[in-house]
């Protein structure tokens, strides 16, 4: 017998920990994969109206609140053209746990999961927590996941494959034809398809579609969360959308790991679903701003950018010794091997933060730059 699982063995404390530790308390943090505005005032204050009434004090139902599971299917419906199912959607602890329960719930031990490298660091360690075996797939010049590579991975031993536009840490997006050749690869192949779509509305250039508009069979879970496109990753409020038989496996164990989600954070994601939308295109712009500053300066630079349409990431590629000597500079920039091992040779920069800061980065990677060439 061995004292730990030999699952939880195989994954360590996330990379992005240790270059914050480095940089020490004064570093300007385009490390963090947060918005840095506030979350929207009607969405706090429809927590704290519920909280004074005493409606968040027990146990919601497992799913979520009957208006906050609405809510989240009338967003579907507007945003993505979709009809999910009531029985479909499981509110959740963030797209964090929404990832766990799809991956725990149709993963069996051997099993592979394909998914992007350079990509969100959850999709290896949660493949692995579930006992499957990660298949990290490159991905095109451009930093987009070619349907070609999914589909020439693909054995009778895949379990699913995961999708992420806008995504973390490259800010690329998938164009609508990528999106719908998943959804085909999904059905044809009999294989679920997990996208991840937390930054769906941080698009700057091109479209965000989803597979499950274009997928005939149940084969598409989508993963989604408040966190990002409405400025609540505190809250911890996320969401898988589904097919029925397929939410009712991964309720199995959202049920005993979690039993509900947060109460008052579900009243706070029903407002922010249902209230004015204009909150998220004023977030946008200013990332859009932020973005077109940062690339320009890092091209003049002479660094190489793949353009990102998306989400609030760059990832250009660096010189060798480039991102330490940007932490020892104060900046903290995450290192593009955090993200697999495709990622090495590129840094991922998150300028969701003001553009006074982000300014003076940008004087420190110049400085960093020089100093590495
Ligand atoms: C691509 C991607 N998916 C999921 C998540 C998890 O989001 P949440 O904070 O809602 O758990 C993140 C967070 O950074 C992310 O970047």
């Amino acid at each position: 017998m061995t004292e730990f699982s030999e699952r939880v063995e195989q994954v360590s404390i996330s990379g992005i920990r240790e270059v914050f530790e480095a940089a020490g308390e004064d570093a300007i943090n385009l490390g963090l994969g947060q918005p840095d505005f506030p979350t929207p005032e009607h969405a706090r204050r429809a927590a704290v109206d519920a909280i004074d009434a005493g409606k968040a004090d027990a146990y919601t139902s497992n799913r979520g609140t009957p208006d906050l599971v609405d809510a989240i299917v009338q967003k579907h419906a507007r945003d993505n053209d979709v009809d999910v199912p009531p029985e479909g959607i499981i509110a959740t602890a963030g797209g964090s746990e929404a990832l766990h329960i799809a991956l725990e719930a149709h993963v069996d031990p051997g099993e592979e999961v394909l998914f992007p490298d350079p990509g969100f660091v959850s999709y290896d360690a949660l493949t692995r927590i579930a006992g499957g075996d990660p298949v990290p797939l490159g991905l095109r010049e451009d930093l987009t996941l070619d349907p070609a590579t999914v589909e020439e991975h693909i054995t009778d031993n895949t379990a699913a494959f995961v999708v992420n536009s806008p995504a973390n840490p490259t800010g690329a997006v998938q164009d609508p034809e990528d999106m719908r050749e998943f959804a085909r690869i999904a059905d044809e192949h009999d294989v679920l398809c997990i996208s991840d779509e937390v930054y769906e509305h941080i698009v700057f250039e091109g479209e965000h579609r989803s597979p499950i508009e274009f997928a005939e069979t149940d084969n598409v879970v989508v993963v989604n969360a408040c966190s990002k496109t409405y400025s609540m990753t505190g809250w911890r409020l996320g969401w898988v959308a589904a097919s029925e038989r397929r939410a009712e496996r991964m309720l199995r164990v959202h049920q005993y790991a979690q039993a509900c989600a947060s109460a008052p954070a579900q009243y706070a994601a029903e407002a922010a679903l249902t209230g004015p939308q204009g909150v998220v295109d004023e977030m946008v712009d200013s990332f859009q701003q932020r973005r077109d500053v940062l690339l320009d300066e890092l091209e003049d630079m002479g660094l190489d950018v793949p353009t990102p349409r998306g989400a609030f990431y760059a990832m250009p590629k660096v010189p060798d010794g480039w991102v330490d000597e940007v932490i020892d500079r104060g900046v903290v920039v995450v290192p593009g091997g955090a993200f697999g091992d495709n990622g090495q040779g590129y840094a991922r920069i998150s300028y969701a933060t003001d553009m006074a800061e982000l300014r003076d980065a940008l004087d420190v990677m110049r400085a960093a730059t020089n100093a590495v060439q």
